[in-house]
């Protein structure tokens, strides 16, 4: 059973104050963007995990990875002995801010739930996702949508196209790593209740991609730009490569750009890779279904 996952950009990330359970209440305006892994899930003796890709040997094979505690969850709550092995084709950067550990999490959901004939109901499945992570939730639904809470509670929202060129950094960064710098960054402040922006939220909704370049915000990306000075190069070379905007894309280290249209993107990706301020360029487009089953291997 093989699913096929997209990658996600914060186009609005909005950051309250640190909570007494250590989390952020945000409102987070996710775009699902067509950068995909696929993850085959194939009746096995016990629970095994591989990965194939270009960063396959950064990804953790043991319980720690979102796709075998997703396996191990589902046949928790469902009395299902959780033997499988997990291939995870992965394309979407690894620790990049793009999700790819919450989209793993939520494919291996999908495909074992169909691979074990459960049809769990999609509430559950949900609930599931959330239990493993703030993004999961998204990675299932994909498209467009609001996430409040901890960004786990969603509310989908209109999205016309949109192109982007994603920059891969050197190595990752790590989520809580950037929350806490974003918390010392805010020591003393007082932080406004995290809001969406009207003004963004319809320049998505009317697929204007001028507007949704004054637009874009991200409340993570000083955090991220102190922990990695140098994204601030990459994102001043996409800005002189033609995008529109540019903006690290969540909790970073991968900068998301802006662009008017796919011609527009292959010519950013090229200065981009140019400038030696990354290390490698994705195109892609949103927004982009959810989690979906392909196939029956
Ligand atoms: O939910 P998830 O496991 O992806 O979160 C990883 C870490 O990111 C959390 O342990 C927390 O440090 C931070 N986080 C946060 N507020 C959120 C989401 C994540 O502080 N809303």
């Amino acid at each position: 059973m093989t699913v096929r996952v997209p990658a996600k950009v914060n186009v609005q990330l909005a950051v309250g104050a640190a909570r007494p359970d250590g989390f952020h209440d945000l409102a987070n305006v996710f775009l699902a963007v067509s950068l995909y892994d696929e993850v085959t899930a194939t009746p096995a003796d016990a629970l095994t995990v591989t990965c194939e890709g270009p960063d396959a040997e950064q990804v953790p094979l043991d319980r720690t990875n979102l796709a075998a505690r997703a396996a191990e969850i589902l046949g928790k709550r469902t009395g299902t002995v959780p033997a499988v092995h997990l291939h995870i084709a992965k394309n979407i950067p690894v620790a990049g801010g793009m999700a790819g550990g919450s989209a793993d999490g939520a494919a291996a959901l999908l495909a074992c739930d169909a691979l074990w004939g459960l049809d769990t109901p999609r509430a559950e499945l949900l609930d599931i996702c959330a239990e493993l992570g703030s993004d999961v939730p998204f990675s299932l639904v994909g498209g467009a949508a609001l996430g409040t809470g901890r960004g786990e509670l969603l509310t989908p929202v209109e999205a016309g196209t949109f192109h982007w060129v994603f920059a891969v950094a050197d190595g990752g960064l790590s989520t809580p790593a950037v929350f806490r710098e974003f918390d010392r960054l805010a020591a003393g402040r007082r932080i406004p209740e995290p809001e969406a922006s009207p003004a963004l939220l319809a320049a998505l909704a009317a697929g204007d991609a001028d507007a949704l370049a004054g637009a874009l915000a991200n409340d993570l990306q000083p955090a991220a730009l102190s922990l990695r000075p140098q994204l601030a190069d990459t994102l001043a070379r996409g800005a002189a490569g033609g995008a529109l905007a540019g903006l690290v894309s969540g909790s970073g280290p991968t900068t998301a750009f802006l662009v008017r249209d796919a011609e527009a993107a292959a010519e950013v990706a090229a200065a981009l890779e140019a400038s030696g301020t990354c290390r490698a360029t994705r195109v892609a487009s949103g927004p982009a279904p959810g989690a979906t089953v392909l196939a029956t291997a």
